[in-house]
C-alpha cells in the first residue's frame, strides 16, 4: 500500500487517473470529520452542508454509533442469512418497534431497499390482490430520484439518469409530482398494485409537495386497494422535522423504505418495513442479500437510532429549521442572486437566479468552500442545504453569515 502523504490536488489527480469518471466532485479533498465539522488534508475546517446527502444525520463519527461498530467488530461481522445470529432478531424487533411495522427487510443501499420495495409490491399484487401474472404497474412521480439500478433509471425523467442505458424496465409509469388529479386517474388501471413517492424530492432540488398531498394520496392509494410506498431513504429519521417526513401528515405508508443515516453514515444500511400482509408474499429464498442483515449493520444502526431518539434530533431539526429558513428569507429578500428558500426541517434549498446550464450554483459551491462551508448544486441552479442535525443554533448563525456573505459578494463570471 502506498503510504506517503499527498496533498490534495496529488489526490486528485490520482482519482482521476485511476478511478472511473461518473462523479464531478467539488474540488476539496477531505481527511477528518467529527460532528458538523470537516477537515481537509492540508488541515482547513469547513462546515459540512451536505451531510453525504442526508447519511450523517447523527454528525460525522458520532462516539456511540463508532463504539457499536468497533465493538460488534470484534465479535462477529457476516454470517450470510444462511445460519441465524445472535443480532438480526434482536434488530428486527427494535425496528419493528420504533418505527411500527409488523416485519422488516434488511438490506444495505437505498435502491436496494427500492427494489425491494417493488418487489415486494410485485409479489402482494399477484398474490394477494390478484392482479394476473406479469401484469402489475407501480406509479412514480416525475422528477424522482431513488438510485441508479436499472429499475431505478427505468422510472427517472432525467436523461443524465437514463440516457444511453435502456432498454428500460417495464410495468412502471409517471405521472406529475404534487398532482393529485392525475393519480386518481392513473389508479382507475386495476392493474395498478403501488405508487412510490418521496415525500420531499430531494434530488429534484428539495421540492416540497403542497401540504395535504400526502394524505390525499395515500387515501386515494387506500380506495383503490393500491400500495403507498414511502421512500424515505433521504427524507426519513429526523431529516424533515419528524422521525418521518409522513409523520407531518399524520399516516403511515404501506412500505418504508428507510437507508442513508439508518446507519449514520458509517455503513451502507438499508431497510423496508410493511405489515404482515405484504411482508409474508416474499418466501425463503425469493430475495436477500449477502450482506443484508449483517450484525454489524444491526449493531451500529440500533446504535444511530437510539442517538436520534435520545439527542432529540427531529425537535432539532425542526426548530433549527425554521430559524435557516428565516435568515435566508431575509438574504433572499436583499438579494439579486437568491431567488427562494425552501425546505422543510434541516433539509432545505436556495434557488438561484440563474438557467440550470449555468455555472452559477457550482461557482457559489466553490466560493462557499474557500469561506468554509460545504455544499453541492442540485440541478445547476439549486443550492441543497443539509447541515448534520447535531449542529447547534451557534453554529448554525455562523454557517448562515458565511452564506450570506458569500451570496452578497458573489460576482458571476
Ligand atoms: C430518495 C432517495 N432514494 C434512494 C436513494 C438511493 O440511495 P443509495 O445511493 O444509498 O442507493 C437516494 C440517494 O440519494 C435517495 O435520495
Amino acid at each position: 500500500m502506498d503510504t506517503t502523504t499527498h496533498n490534495s490536488q496529488t489526490l486528485m489527480q490520482i482519482e482521476d487517473k485511476y478511478g472511473a469518471h461518473n462523479y464531478h466532485p467539488l474540488p476539496v479533498v477531505l481527511a477528518k470529520g467529527k460532528g458538523v465539522d470537516l477537515w481537509d488534508v492540508e488541515g482547513k475546517h469547513y462546515y459540512d452542508f451536505l451531510s453525504a446527502y442526508s447519511a450523517v444525520n447523527q454528525g460525522h463519527c458520532h462516539p456511540r454509533i463508532i463504539e457499536a461498530l468497533t465493538d460488534q467488530a470484534k465479535d462477529l461481522t457476516l454470517t450470510s442469512r444462511a445460519f441465524y445470529n445472535d443480532v438480526l432478531g434482536i434488530y428486527e424487533k427494535f425496528m419493528a418497534e420504533y418505527f411500527g411495522y409488523d416485519k422488516v427487510l434488511p438490506m444495505n443501499t437505498g435502491v436496494e431497499g427500492g427494489e425491494t420495495a417493488v418487489k415486494l409490491c410485485r409479489k402482494w399484487a399477484y398474490t394477494v390482490k390478484g392482479v394476473e401474472e406479469n401484469k402489475a404497474k407501480i406509479i412514480f412521480a416525475d422528477g424522482n430520484f431513488w438510485g441508479r439500478t436499472l429499475a431505478a433509471i427505468s422510472t427517472s425523467v432525467d436523461p443524465s439518469s437514463y440516457k444511453g442505458f435502456g432498454p428500460y424496465m417495464p410495468g412502471f409509469s409517471n405521472i406529475p409530482y404534487n398532482d393529485l388529479a392525475e393519480l386518481e386517474k392513473a389508479l382507475e388501471d386495476p392493474n395498478v398494485a403501488g405508487f412510490m413517492v418521496e415525500p420531499i424530492q430531494g434530488e429534484a432540488g428539495v421540492v416540497v409537495p403542497d401540504e395535504g398531498y400526502l394524505r390525499k394520496a395515500y387515501e386515494l392509494c387506500k380506495s383503490k386497494n393500491v400500495l403507498f410506498i414511502a421512500d424515505e431513504v433521504q427524507t426519513g429519521i429526523a431529516r424533515t422535522g419528524k422521525l418521518l417526513c409522513c409523520d407531518h401528515e399524520g399516516f403511515k405508508p404501506d412500505i418504508l423504505i428507510l437507508g442513508k443515516a439508518l446507519s449514520g453514515g458509517v455503513l451502507p444500511v438499508s431497510a423496508v418495513l410493511a405489515r404482515d400482509e405484504i411482508m409474508l408474499s416474499i418466501k425463503p429464498g425469493e430475495h436477500g442479500s449477502t450482506f443484508g442483515g449483517n450484525p454489524l449493520a444491526c449493531k451500529v444502526a440500533m446504535a444511530a437510532l437510539e442517538v436520534v431518539r435520545d439527542e432529540n434530533l427531529a425537535e432539532k431539526a425542526e426548530h433549527l429549521g425554521q430559524i435557516f429558513r428565516e435568515r435566508m428569507q431575509v438574504l433572499v429578500d436583499k438579494s439579486d442572486l437568491a431567488v427562494l428558500v425552501r425546505g422543510k426541517g434541516l433539509l432545505n434549498a436556495i434557488v438561484i437566479n440563474d438557467t440550470e446550464e449555468s455555472s452559477t450554483g457550482w461557482d457559489i459551491c466553490l466560493a462557499l468552500r474557500d469561506n468554509g462551508l460545504l455544499a453541492k448544486p442540485t440541478h445547476g441552479n439549486i443550492i441543497r442545504f443539509a447541515p448534520p442535525l447535531v449542529i447547534t443554533e451557534e453554529q448554525l448563525h455562523t454557517c448562515c453569515d458565511i452564506i450570506e456573505q458569500t451570496i452578497m459578494n458573489f460576482k458571476k463570471s
